[in-house]
């Protein structure tokens, strides 16, 4: 039977996506660097178990993050043993709009596309838009704040659990270099976000809309971490939160 490794399947993403998979009835190797059940060790900063990690393996799915400086470096690292280990497809989790937001955090997710389009490893490179779970936590960081500050912008969040099937049917398939980017299926402001965050809470705070000097607020302003045209997911901001906090949403 074929042999996947998922970095970052203990992540936000991986936990679902690692699920999707067995349920396939593929086998599956988490990549961690805490031993556990069904994981090997391997640190991504240091290589540190990677090669060890990568024996037998027919396909990657990359999906670690550092969220910090070092994801470049991690993957160059990946991308070196999977050569030497003969890996037939890496398959990588990318941002949309990355091209067009002077974020470091996407400078260094452009440099890890490029590099892994570089090698000669097949690959497939999906961009998905903003999990609904990176939303939840920005407003729920905001837990001492006497209001709920909402940024000025549009986003199109979506169900990691559907990011994670998209990726499935893609580890299931061919490479094919990058393919179409994925979103969820509404675009909605901070303002509505907020507002439906505030229902599943039951919070009573004022809302207050958030606008940032700069290239990187005027980037996402500009909807370039949108998609165009049909939606691909379907769960909505209010479905997620009332499947996690049990409320109407
Ligand atoms: N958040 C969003 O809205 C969004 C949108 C589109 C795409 N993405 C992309 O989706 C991917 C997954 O994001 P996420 O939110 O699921 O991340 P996450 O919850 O922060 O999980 C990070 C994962 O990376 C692993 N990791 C971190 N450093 C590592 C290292 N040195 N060596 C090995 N593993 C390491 C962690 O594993 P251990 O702690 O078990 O070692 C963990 O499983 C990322 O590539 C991100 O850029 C995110």
């Amino acid at each position: 039977m074929a042999v996947t490794l998922v970095t970052g399947g203990t992540g936000t993403l991986g936990r679902p996506t690692v699920n999707r998979l067995r349920d396939d009835g593929q086998e599956v190797r988490v990549l961690s660097r805490q031993a556990g059940a069904g994981r090997v060790v391997g640190d991504l900063a240091t290589g540190a178990g990677i090669r060890e990690a990568l024996v037998g393996v027919d396909a990657v799915l990359h999906l670690a993050t550092a969220r910090r400086p070092g994801d470049a470096a991690a993957t160059r690292i990946l991308l070196d043993a999977a050569i030497d280990a003969g890996v037939s497809h890496l398959v990588y989790i990318s941002i949309v709009g990355i091209d067009d937001i002077p974020l470091a955090y996407y400078r260094e997710k452009l440099e890890c596309e490029r590099m892994i389009a570089a090698a000669p490893v097949p690959h497939t490179i999906l961009r998905a838009t903003q999990f609904h779970d990176l939303m939840a936590t920005i407003f729920a960081a905001q837990t001492y704040s006497p209001v709920l500050f909402a940024p000025s912008i549009s986003v199109q969040p979506i169900a990691v659990d559907e990011v994670g099937g998209r990726l499935v049917e893609l580890v299931d398939s061919a490479p094919v270099g990058r393919v179409d980017d994925i979103g969820g299926p509404e675009k909605l402001t901070g303002g509505e976000l907020a507002a439906k965050w505030k229902a599943a809470k039951g919070s009573r705070r004022a809302v207050w809309p958030l606008r940032l000097p700069g290239m990187t607020f005027q980037a996402f302003a500009s909807g370039h971490n949108v998609v165009p045209g049909e939606p691909f997911g379907r769960v909505t901001f209010s479905e997620y939160l009332a499947e996690r906090f049990g409320a109407p949403g």
